[in-house]
């Protein structure tokens, strides 16, 4: 996984906010208990913290490594202390949090740095969830439409692929996982379907002649595989729960 890949989000962060689905308020149930006090790690432009809010939870810390993806998220979460900082090197004491949650994000850590540094920060008997939220692959169109931004190559694919069968790493204190896939349909303009995949960070690393051939391409295709506008698109939200011990 290069750095690169990992860092390519802030220079899309407006659509990137504006594009990617947010997790299925299910999952959120199923990951944060009532009253908790929540980690939202690799927090992005918020879409997390802003889900959370809306199911109740407004005790949540961000923290975002990237200065243009933190933006949007103060901007549009004015009262959310969000903070700058990595999975490897979360800058918060020990034992602070109930919840640590990451979504669409822990493919790109360092998963032993990472699983020592969230066991460090939640408390013991603490939950860490992780979340991939995607239009779904098993839908013949959207696995093309995904091909043609190379996003069947993106970090998650193959969590994805293995049905998020996740194992932390050897020695790090947390009991077995288990996995819940949740789904649900939204209809989304077609353009916006299109841009979507511009968000993808195989995408986003294309120079920006390709990146405006990967969306011309997208474009047609959607007028010509799927023929709505807007498109009813089905999405994803796989989840993951572990417990500190
Ligand atoms: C695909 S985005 C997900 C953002 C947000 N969680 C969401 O669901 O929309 C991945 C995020 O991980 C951040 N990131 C990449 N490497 C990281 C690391 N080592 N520690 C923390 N965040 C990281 C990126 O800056 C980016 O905002």
């Amino acid at each position: 996984m290069t750095t690169e890949r990992a860092r390519s989000f802030g220079a899309a962060a407006d659509d990137y906010d504006r594009l990617r689905p947010a997790p299925a308020a299910e999952a959120l149930r199923w990951l944060v208990p009532p009253e908790s006090r929540v980690l939202d790690l690799a927090a992005g432009t918020g879409l997390v913290t802003r889900a959370l809010a809306a199911e109740g939870v407004h005790d949540v810390v961000a923290v975002e490594p990237d200065d243009a993806m933190r933006a949007v998220l103060t901007a549009r979460s004015p009262g959310v202390r969000a903070l700058s900082g990595t999975a490897e090197e979360i800058p918060l004491p020990d034992g602070s949090v109930d919840v640590v949650l990451a979504a669409s994000a822990w493919h790109w850590f360092d998963a032993e740095r990472a699983a020592t540094e969230i066991a460090r920060v939640l408390r013991p008997g603490g939950v860490l969830g992780l979340m991939w939220s995607y239009s779904d692959p098993d839908t013949d169109w959207v696995a093309d439409l995904r091909r043609i931004g190379r996003a069947e190559a993106q970090g998650s694919a193959s969590l994805v692929r293995s049905g998020l069968s996740l194992e932390m790493p050897a020695g790090a204190p947390f009991a077995e996982g288990e996995s819940r896939v949740f789904q649900r349909s939204a209809w989304v303009a077609a353009q916006d379907v299109a841009a979507m995949l511009g968000t993808y960070s195989s995408v986003l690393t294309l120079p920006a002649a390709e990146r405006r051939d990967v969306h011309r391409r997208a474009r047609a295709f959607l007028t010509e595989r799927v023929g709505t506008d807007p498109v009813l698109v089905p999405f994803v939200t796989g989840a993951f729960r572990t417990v500190r011990s």
